[in-house]
């Protein structure tokens, strides 16, 4: 522990430690936080968490959580293949499917755990079975901004306990430019060798950027290598983008129909805890063995399934979406307004949906501009400055009002003018 004894406080004297606060209550965006450092309480006006549906505070969701609790207890207090699944899993199962055009689904208790089942389960197999040789070595090409959770799942395809397990061949990993489809083609065409199983792995939406994986020209691609697989990270698209938020797939009016009668398999990742007020994924797929092979990989089996509450939560969220699909005009509205009132006040944003990055001049530490924003003009924003490029990261969410657009905006202008004294559009540009 001694490295960590001596890391940590020098982390804290350099103030480059995240914040830490604590919320009391919870009204819509307004929200009754303590720093914990300071002790001090103060009425803050949410821009950070990613309920960007609002549907987590929602009657009818929070009773259907209440429902199951009453019904099966807190948990399940077992994984699926040892304990069993309750009617509850098998519902939200299928509303997913139906949500994304994918009829066989199956859950987990977070995106990392199913992207790790899904690489390792798809690149290693499971069970060894006498007679059957699992030869075909696999390639994989991932996105050079993904989410930690494909990367890290994509590293352990390497040299997970499945590979220990059954021998089973190389897995060989390439990154291609951001939301580059041309490097992505170059990167195939050198790395592809016969009978390779090739898997492509992008964010839908990136979680840190906010812009849009260039799915149709990924898809083009990919046509050039008949039985390949993309995977599809629809954390942040999910009742965010496609005309009823049906995410990446309707936003390109691109089925996984249509793309699989391009000769590509599509699987798809949905989260619960941005559009559908809960925790937890699921992987999609066309195929039901898959969902065999995941239910039997060693994180499936390594864990408990998602918890009564959880999985009701997110079930009956994705059935309000479904039923009212407004709520997703009302992000994509709001994000448009937001981001266009950011812009004529100078700020630069990136991307282009709900997630909207704010860039700042490389002197101008984002926590300290995050900080004076929250205590002084009580607006609450992400600073980000160790996982990605240093940036404010605002999340713009379906019961914002336009007072509350403007009131950050003008909040953000009154903490770069007390801040920094120079002019900041002027900073930017240097
Ligand atoms: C692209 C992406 N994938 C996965 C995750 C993790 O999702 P969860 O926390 O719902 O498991 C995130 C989290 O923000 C994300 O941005």
């Amino acid at each position: 522990m001694q490295v960590v004894d001596d890391y940590w406080p020098q982390v804290i004297a350099a103030d480059l430690d995240p914040g830490h606060y604590i919320c009391h209550a919870k009204h819509g965006n307004r929200m009754l936080l303590e720093c914990e450092q300071s002790g001090r309480r103060l009425e803050a006006l949410n821009f950070c968490n990613n309920d960007i549906l609002g549907l987590a505070q929602e009657a009818s969701v929070k009773s259907a959580a209440m429902v199951a609790i009453d019904h099966f207890g807190t948990t399940n207090s077992g994984c699926p293949a040892l304990s069993g699944r309750i009617d509850l899993h098998r519902q939200l199962e299928q509303e997913i499917s139906a949500f994304k055009h994918l009829p066989h689904t199956y859950l987990f208790l977070n995106a990392w755990m199913a992207m790790q089942a899904f690489f390792d389960g798809f690149c290693h197999l499971a069970i060894q079975v006498p007679g059957f040789r699992h030869t075909r070595e696999t390639l994989i090409l991932t996105d050079l901004l993904n989410h930690g959770c494909i990367t890290t799942a994509v590293v352990n395809a390497g040299s997970r306990s499945g590979r220990r397990l059954t021998q089973s061949p190389a897995v060989r990993i390439k990154s291609y430019r951001h939301c580059d489809p041309a490097d992505l083609a170059g990167r195939l065409a050198r790395n592809t060798r016969p009978d390779d199983r090739i898997v492509v792995v992008t964010d839908a939406v990136f979680s840190m950027d906010g812009d849009i994986a260039p799915l149709s020209d990924m898809v083009d691609v990919l046509a050039d290598y008949p039985g390949s697989v993309l995977v599809l990270d629809e954390a942040h698209s999910s009742g965010a983008i496609g005309a009823s938020g049906g995410g990446i797939c309707e936003h390109f009016n691109l089925s996984p129909a249509d793309i699989a009668a391009r000769g590509i398999e599509p699987v798809i990742m949905t989260t619960f805890s941005k559009f559908a007020a809960s925790a937890g994924a699921a992987i999609s797929s066309r195929s039901p063995w898959l969902m065999g092979l995941l239910d039997a990989c060693p994180t499936a089996i390594g864990t408990i399934s998602l918890p009564p509450a959880a999985t009701a939560a997110a079930l009956e969220a994705i059935r309000q979406v479904r039923r009212q699909p407004e709520r997703c005009r009302t992000l994509r509205e709001n994000a448009i307004f937001l981001r266009r009132l950011l812009q004529d006040q100078g700020f630069e944003t990136l991307g282009e949906t709900h997630v909207i990055p704010v860039l700042l001049p490389p002197e101008v530490h984002p926590k300290t501009f995050a900080r004076y924003l929250l205590e002084r003009t009580g607006v609450w924003v992400s600073p980000i400055w160790y996982i990605a490029k240093p940036r404010l990261r605002i999340v713009v969410n379906a019961l914002h009002t336009e007072q509350d657009l403007r009131r950050l905006v003008d909040a953000m202008v009154e903490t770069r003018e007390a801040v920094f004294p120079t002019p900041f559009s002027t900073q930017l540009r240097v």
